[in-house]
Order: structure tokens, then sequence, then C-alpha cells
């Protein structure tokens, strides 16, 4: 049963940081070498690793640390100039015959197909399937905008559910293990104003893989298992204002989020819930409990932005922070 957060006794209205003060996470460091010092049947030497929208930011950033752990990598994105380039930095640290570069549209199906054909043909398995690309367009409010909320749909879902659908079925009969990670957003969790065209995108994405990993369990060989990846603020071509900017110090940097990600995913965890500098593991919990708790507490939708809750969640997240400063 979901523990309800603890507001019923609130009656302050005194006004507290959003943000509890908070000395930063501290970046995640571990050294990517010492991930592969254990041997993973998935994450390790000479399997395949399979990334789209790896041209960029987070794709990027986890196809070179993939490829330090000397598995083999296909990359596909729709930006063909940039991929090259990543194709190049990947075959520097793995070598040319252990780097396939595909670019691809993950919205249009036939170019997943033809995508997945090629890695097939090359390397004939799949291990950790990477179902990262996606955009950030701004779409229109809930009642506009119809055009852009279809294209944020077609990459940010759709692309997400071609690649599944197309990668999956081989995927599971194949006699190694393998793992799909999909990369949803803590918008499509607390849903916080803004993008709904992108809240909602990510919010499918969510449902999208809890019913894969669940329906993964059922067969009677479960060999691949899924994940939902939920980056914190990470500084990408996403989030930049221009290329080349400098990381805001409360955001981690891609390879940050891409290790932390690993770290979580070789110990097996489903929900992969990433820090920044700037919001700490309890927090995005506290916020989580928050917005499940509208529901059981009858609360107006999104009431963390509603001005008649407002004091009453930030009070909810000092109480709930307090312990745990405690314990820093
Ligand atoms: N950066 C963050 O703070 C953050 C937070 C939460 C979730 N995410 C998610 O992480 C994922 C990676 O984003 P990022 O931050 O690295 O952004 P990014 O813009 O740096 O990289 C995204 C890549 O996806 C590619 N892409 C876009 N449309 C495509 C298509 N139709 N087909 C193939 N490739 C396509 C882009 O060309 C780009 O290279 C996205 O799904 C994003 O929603 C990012």
């Amino acid at each position: 049963m979901l523990e309800r957060p603890a507001i019923s006794n609130h009656t302050s209205r005194n006004g507290s940081p959003l943000r509890p003060p908070y000395s930063g996470t501290g970046s995640f460091k571990p050294n990517s070498a010492s991930l592969g010092d254990d041997v993973h049947p998935i994450i390790n030497e000479g399997r395949v690793a399979v990334i789209t929208g790896a041209a960029s930011g987070i794709g990027h950033a986890a196809a070179l640390e993939l490829a330090k752990l000397k598995l083999k990598i296909a990359i596909a994105d729709i930006d063909e100039r940039k991929l090259e380039q990543v194709g190049k930095q990947v075959a520097a640290i793995v070598g040319e015959a252990n780097v396939l570069v595909v670019p691809t549209d993950v919205s249009k199906i036939d170019q997943v197909v033809s995508f997945k054909d090629k890695v097939y043909e090359q390397w004939g398995e799949v291990a950790v399937l990477m179902n990262n690309a996606g955009i950030g367009l701004k779409g229109g409010s809930s009642w506009e905008g119809l055009n852009a909320w279809k294209t944020i749909f077609d990459v940010n879902l759709f692309g997400i559910l071609n690649v599944q659908q197309t990668f999956v079925p081989s995927m599971i009969h194949q006699e190694n293990q393998g793992m799909i990670i999909n990369t949803g957003s803590k918008q499509g969790i607390t849903n916080p104003p803004g993008n709904p065209a992108y809240n909602a995108s990510k919010a499918a994405v969510k449902s999208l893989t809890e019913s894969l990993a669940h329906e993964l369990r059922q067969r009677p060989d479960p060999n691949v298992t899924a994940h939902l990846f939920i980056p914190g603020w990470t500084h990408t071509g996403m989030t930049s204002t221009s290329s080349g900017s400098a990381k805001p110090p409360g955001a981690w940097s891609a390879e940050e989020t891409v290790l932390y990600m690993l770290d979580k995913v070789r110990a097996g965890d489903f929900y992969i819930l990433v820090p920044d500098n700037e919001t700490r593991k309890e927090l995005d919990e506290l916020r989580i409990m928050w917005s499940a708790g509208d529901i059981v507490e009858r609360r107006p939708a999104l009431s963390r932005w509603e001005r008649g809750y407002k004091a009453l969640f930030e009070e909810y997240v000092r109480d709930g922070m307090a312990g745990v400063q405690g314990r820093d």
C-alpha cells in the first residue's frame, strides 16, 4: 500500500525554501574501469550495446563508457554528422571493427528495422539496448499545438516503442541474457507545469517500461530485463542554452549520469532515479510521494504548484529532509 505523505497534522503556513539547504550530493565518480571488475553477464567484454540518440549528451557518454568496458557498440541518431564523429571516438577506444554507425530516425519504423537488421547481421545479438533518443521540444499548452504534441510523441514515445518492438522479439530468443533500458524523466512522474507534451510522453514511457518489465518476467525463461532510467538534471544538448556552454553547478555531466545508471543496472534496479548536484535522492522521493498523495489525499491535481498547498508542500519537504540532513 502507498505510504501516505505525512501531511495531515500540518497546519503551519510558514514558508520554507523549496529546496532545503543542502551542500550537494557530491558528484558520482566511480571509475568506469572499476565497473568492469567483476564479471557481469550482460555488461561485459565482447557483448553488444545498442544506443539510440548517441550523437549527443547521455547517449554519447553511454557509447564511450560502454566502449571503455570493451563492449561492441552500435550507435544510431538522426544527426548523421555528429554521429560519425562519435563513431570515430568510439573506434579509438574499441577499434573500428567493433563499431557500427547507423544514422536512424527512431520515429520511422522502417529505419529502426534496418538498424536492427544491420546489428544482427554484424554481431548476431544484443546485450544492452539503450533506448535513449528523445527531444525536449516545447509543445503547446494542453489545448494547443497539436503538431508539436505529435512530433514529441513520435520521438519520445513511438521512437521508444519502435525500437522496443523491433529489437525485443529477437533479444528474447537469444541464448545470452540481455537488458533494455528505456529513458524516462522525472517530469513523467511528478508532471511539473511547463511542458505538458514532454511530461505526457515520458509518463507513457514509464507506463510502457513497467509493463515491459512485467511481461518479460512472466516468460518461462526470462533472459531479458527492462529498466526505467530517470536522469536527473544533466548537462547535455537538450538542457544547454548554447552549444559549448559550461555545465551549471547544479547539473551532473552526462558521464556522471551514465556511470550512476550503469552502477544501478548492474545491481538489478528497475527504477534508476538519478540525482544531481541540486536534487538529492531523498528530495526526489518526497516529491514523488507528494505527487501520489494528491490522489489519495484528494488534493487538486499538481497541488505542489497550487497557491493553497505550496506552504504545506514546502513544510512536508522540510520535515522529510530534516532527518536526512541529520544523517549527513
Ligand atoms: N538532460 C537531462 O537533464 C535529461 C533529464 C531527463 C531525461 N532526459 C532524457 O535523456 C535522453 C537523452 O537526452 P540528452 O539530455 O542526452 O539530450 P541530447 O539532445 O543531448 O541528446 C538526444 C539525442 O537524441 C537524438 N534524436 C532526437 N530525435 C531523434 C530521432 N527521431 N531519431 C534518432 N535520434 C534522435 C538527438 O539528435 C540527440 O543526439 C532523452 O530521452 C531525454 O528526454 C534528459
